[in-house]
């Protein structure tokens, strides 16, 4: 065995003895013994619970919530919608990204969205099914399962053929989100039929029930990928998108692929931070934050977060990774993102020389940039089992109930996540972010993503952590990231007050409270401007705190999400 060692083998070998095994093969043999789920719905958590109940384990579970949050939350995320997966194997100590954002369809273009003139037509990409990209959940479904579960997806996906059968009751959080789409909703005679009650907001306790979705769930979880990105299905698909104004073909669906990529992993205050890659722009965002942040704190001689100071460096920090963002960041498979740099220590020590600690940087003084549109939905969930497999996976269709059609026979709900691609240089989208070149359209390419499935760990802990929140997922991450390593407790971290800066437009977003009155004053005297906005975000995180080995869910108090801690043999 020695005798073939490779050099490159010895020094691994070296590396390892000299500096400490990483922490995931240190802590071999380890589990929590209990499981968690936290999700955005309580159907949905009940589905994670029963399967892992019924001896699945994490990535199984990831499989059934993700299909009940496809039915009871259909404002937020759905089989026409995709999103990113981050993995943690508990016996290889692997991470990994799972990568089901939507693709561009074939026939996109540059210019699709611009009129004759080159002025952007924003509605084209938000209503209707010129807006929709392929989608990536279902093969995220399949693929979780036959890579990494341990149960056939007829068992995982039972829970949401039930209650898509059966139906789920319209809440609150239902009636405001249908109320904020319904002229959209209505002019579609599929979405009017089901989500709507004779054209008006159905009332609160009403069921909604999906029979063509009961009935495309089951197709999936007999035939696998094929029966919705092949066949019969597909061919139902294509046809109601196309009639509906869009330009999918039955090759876009054939050729959808789930991607693997590695995630991005940053270090701050002795934490491991592994979070989404490109194209989200969640990881390389979060470091860049994290790392400039680490300097100002090491040049202040140590910082208190909540501090005005704090607040100031933490802003500038986000000022700055917003700024590239917009630049830098877009599909890997089309554009060069320079992610080594952009992540490095030595370029956040570089970023850091600019920042006063008594001063705003205005944003039109930074070298500019021309940002892509983000939307007011989606969903995160996060899962552990007993084993110690872990998933955080946030996933969306972009605006509440995405494209507000859904294709006749089918039940899905198309995504308008083309919106999150920017159409035209420099112009901002609704949400104010604006993109460049690196975030183009072209033909199967993937929009730009704030989306950031995050893990922070170290000896003591593992947390799994996200929200959905449009360009405000970066920062809201980070405020969870910099709760957890201060050590709090995870309820904490889900209900954090929150604070926002994006570059353009140069103002910070707070939510109520989350500054005092002297905090405020002092920062926009620093050359802040300070808007105060409602709530935002729908954190779901867990933590197992090693030490004592505890295990903590918590959903946040914004939203209507249900966190569960339990025993395997406890019935629910
Ligand atoms: O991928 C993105 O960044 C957006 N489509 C996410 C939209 C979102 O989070 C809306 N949420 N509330």
């Amino acid at each position: 065995m020695m005798s073939r060692m490779t050099g490159m083998g010895w020094i691994a070998l070296f590396a390892f003895v000299a500096l400490g095994a990483p922490w995931h093969l240190a802590a071999a043999g380890e589990a929590p013994r209990q499981a968690a789920v936290a999700t955005a719905h309580p159907a949905a958590t009940a589905a994670g619970r029963e399967v892992l109940q019924a001896g699945g384990n994490a990535f199984d579970a990831a499989v059934a919530v993700t299909a009940a949050l496809a039915v009871a939350e259909p404002y937020s995320s759905g089989l026409g919608g995709g999103g990113f997966y981050l993995l943690h194997q508990a016996d290889s100590g692997r991470d990994v990204m799972l990568d089901a954002r939507e693709r561009a369809p074939g026939q996109a273009s540059r210019d699709m969205y611009l009129d004759d003139e080159g002025e952007p037509q924003p509605q084209l990409s938000v209503d209707g099914a010129l807006a929709a990209g392929i989608p990536g959940i279902p093969a995220a479904l399949d693929h979780l399962a036959d890579r990494y579960g341990r149960l056939a997806l007829g068992e995982t996906l039972q829970p949401a053929i039930t209650l898509a059968r059966e139906g789920f009751e319209v809440t609150p959080m239902y009636r405001r989100l249908v109320g904020f789409r319904q002229e959209v909703l209505a002019d579609d005679p599929g979405s009017r039929e089901i989500f709507l009650h004779a054209g008006a907001l159905p009332d609160l306790g009403q069921l909604i029930r999906q029979p063509d979705l009961a009935a495309t769930l089951e197709r999936l979880a007999l035939e696998g990928r094929d029966g919705f990105y092949q066949g019969e299905l597909a061919g139902r698909l294509v046809d109601g998108v196309r009639k509906a104004g869009g330009i999918w073909c039955r090759s876009d669906l054939a050729g959808y692929r789930v991607v693997e990529r590695d995630p991005v992993v940053s270090r701050f205050r002795g934490f491991e931070v592994v979070s989404a890659a490109p194209p989200s722009s969640g990881g390389v965002a979060l470091a860049e934050i994290l790392n400039t942040y680490a300097t100002l704190a090491r040049r202040a001689g140590g910082l208190d977060d909540l501090s005005v100071l704090g607040l100031h460096y933490r802003i500038e920090a986000m000022r700055r990774a917003y700024r590239d963002r917009a630049e830098y960041l877009g599909d890997p498979d089309y554009v060069d993102v320079p992610v080594e740099r952009l992540t490095s220590p030595d370029y956040a020590a570089g970023l850091a020389v600019g920042i006063s600690p008594s001063d705003a940087t205005p944003s039109a003084s930074l070298a500019p940039v021309i940002t892509a549109p983000e939307g007011p939905h989606t969903t995160h969930f996060s899962i552990m089992d007993a084993d110690g497999n872990y998933v955080a996976a946030t996933l969306s269709i972009n605006y509440p109930f995405g494209a507000g059609v859904t294709v006749p026979g089918t039940g899905v709900l198309l995504n308008d996540e083309m919106d999150d691609f920017s159409q035209k240089p420099g112009v901002p989208n609704v949400y104010g972010l604006i993109g460049a070149e690196a975030n183009a359209i072209a033909p199967g390419k993937r929009p730009l993503s704030s989306m950031s499935p995050t893990f922070v760990r170290n000896d003591e802990l593992v947390g799994v952590l996200g929200t959905p929140g449009g360009s405000r997922i970066i920062t809201m991450v980070l405020g969870g990231v910099l709760t957890a390593t201060r050590g709090e407790s995870v309820a904490d971290w889900v209900a954090e007050p929150r604070i926002h800066h994006q570059y353009l437009p140069d103002r910070v977003e707070v939510e109520p409270g989350t500054l005092s009155e002297d905090q405020r004053v002092e920062l926009e005297l620093m050359g802040h401007r300070i808007e105060t906005n409602d709530g935002f975000g729908n954190m779901q995180a867990l933590a197992w705190w090693r030490d004592g080995n505890r295990l903590e869910a918590a959903a946040d108090p914004r939203g209507e999400g249900e966190a569960v801690v339990f025993d395997l043999r406890q019935a629910p």
